[in-house]
């Protein structure tokens, strides 16, 4: 699952002066298509209005019980009945501790019941002396035993001055796990191992050999991997991305220590996805000091770096699943088939780097896959749901064997 678009999010906020943070959360939420139900506590009426969040999410906001309102009268079984997922955010130390209880003595605390059987993901938000507090770690662990997910919050100063955790996440990684939620675990049990992004070959201190790679394609295939059950290794060249949440990442720079990190780090791995661009050569030597430009010309000699996805094939270790990558820009097919077997990988990924919204640095992919049975072609999609198009392929060779 690549979007929450669709998807019927039952929204609890509880009194707290993260509140305001929750508005923008319903607001990327409804960005994103997915349909949104607030329910507010009385307290959380008090930092924020209703209104905030009726505007946001489009929809009527939720607060009472006893509403006259016939529509409102059942809303703590219908809200719950209707939701996928239900996230309580910010929950504050008195929310959680009615919860842990299963407390039914308010439209949230009662519709978190009625959710039985659905994802439940609580969002503590509160002083870090009132987070720390047995009471509340107590509380906290009660929850996880009822199987309700716990997003830790963020350490840092809060709104009253004290310094430590307490503070709402973002919502990049709080949106993570809710994908995470949704999606089917078919991925559970396998351990997977990632390269992505470029490597830099130093010529001198401020300069480097590199591509134009940005880390996107393999970060998706990380994310979704990971969303899907999966323990995840991602060996990394320098990107400007956010590391995924609930992944292991391990940073490189150069080819030779992505080589050295792949080969520490594949014992383990049932699936090894190569999608880095590494680069074939490497100045054949380094200068210590910064190249001057007096001289009218200079000559750098470039010599060969290993081929890591070669090494893999090679010594490949039992039962172990390998796929390649290959940016072409023409003879698409050819070169694929030709890497599948001069690498002994089981399935190479071709991207067709010819077209602009294809390949290197865009959100989007146009790959076609290839193996010893046949070629898929798949149309231009963005890099996660390819990344999920190619988990499929991968998961169902694996169940084949
Ligand atoms: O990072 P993005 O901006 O999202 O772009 C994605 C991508 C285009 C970089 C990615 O989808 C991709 O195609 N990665 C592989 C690019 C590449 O290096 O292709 P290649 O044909 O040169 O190499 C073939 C395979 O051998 C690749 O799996 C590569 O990781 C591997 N290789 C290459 C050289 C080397 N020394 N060691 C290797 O393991």
């Amino acid at each position: 699952m690549d979007s929450l678009r669709g998807k019927k999010i039952l929204f609890g906020v509880t009194g707290s002066i993260a509140a305001f943070k929750a508005a923008g959360w319903v607001h990327s939420l409804v960005k994103e298509e997915a349909g949104v139900s607030v329910i507010m506590t009385w307290a959380a009426t008090r930092f924020v209005s209703e209104l905030t969040f009726s505007a946001l999410s489009g929809n009527t906001v939720y607060t009472d019980m006893f509403a006259d309102d016939p529509e409102q009268a059942m809303a703590h079984i219908t809200l719950a009945q209707e939701a996928d997922i239900v996230l309580v955010a910010p929950a504050t130390a008195h929310t959680i501790a009615r919860l842990a209880l299963g407390m039914a003595d308010d439209l949230l605390s009662t519709s978190v019941l009625a959710a039985s059987g659905k994802p439940v993901v609580i969002c503590p938000a509160m002083n870090s002396r009132m987070y720390e507090h047995k009471a509340t770690q107590d509380n906290l662990l009660r929850l996880k035993e009822l199987d309700y997910i716990i997003v830790e919050p963020d350490s840092g100063r809060l709104a009253c001055g004290d310094e430590g955790p307490g503070r709402l996440p973002d919502w990049a990684g709080v949106r993570e796990i809710l994908l995470e939620c949704m999606s089917s675990h078919d991925l559970e049990g396998q351990h997977v191992l990632i390269t992505a992004g470029p490597t830099r070959e130093p010529l001198d201190p401020v300069r480097y050999l590199s591509n134009r790679s940005s880390g996107k394609m393999g970060y998706a295939l990380a994310r979704t991997a990971k969303r899907r059950g999966a323990q995840v290794t991602l060996i990394s060249g320098p990107v400007c991305l956010e590391p995924p949440e609930g992944v292991k990442v391990i940073s490189v720079t150069t080819a030779e220590e992505m080589y050295k990190e792949v080969m520490q780090n594949r014992d383990n791995a049932s699936v090894i996805i190569k999608a880095a661009a590494v680069a074939d050569f490497r100045p054949d030597q380094y200068e210590f000091h910064k190249i001057k430009k007096q001289a009218a010309e200079l000559s750098v000699n470039l010599v060969k770096n290993d081929d890591i996805l070669a090494e893999l094939g090679r010594s490949r270790k039992e039962g172990q699943f390998i796929v390649g990558f290959a940016a072409e820009s023409r003879d698409l097919e050819e070169e694929g088939k030709r890497k599948l077997l001069a690498k002994n990988a089981d399935l190479v990924v071709v991207n067709d780097i010819s077209k602009t919204e294809s390949g290197f640095d865009v959100d989007t992919n146009q790959v076609t896959i290839i193996s010893q049975d046949g070629t898929i072609h798949l149309p231009l999609m963005s890099k996660e749901k390819t990344a999920d198009q190619i988990w499929d392929n991968v998961l169902f060779r694996l169940e084949m064997e």
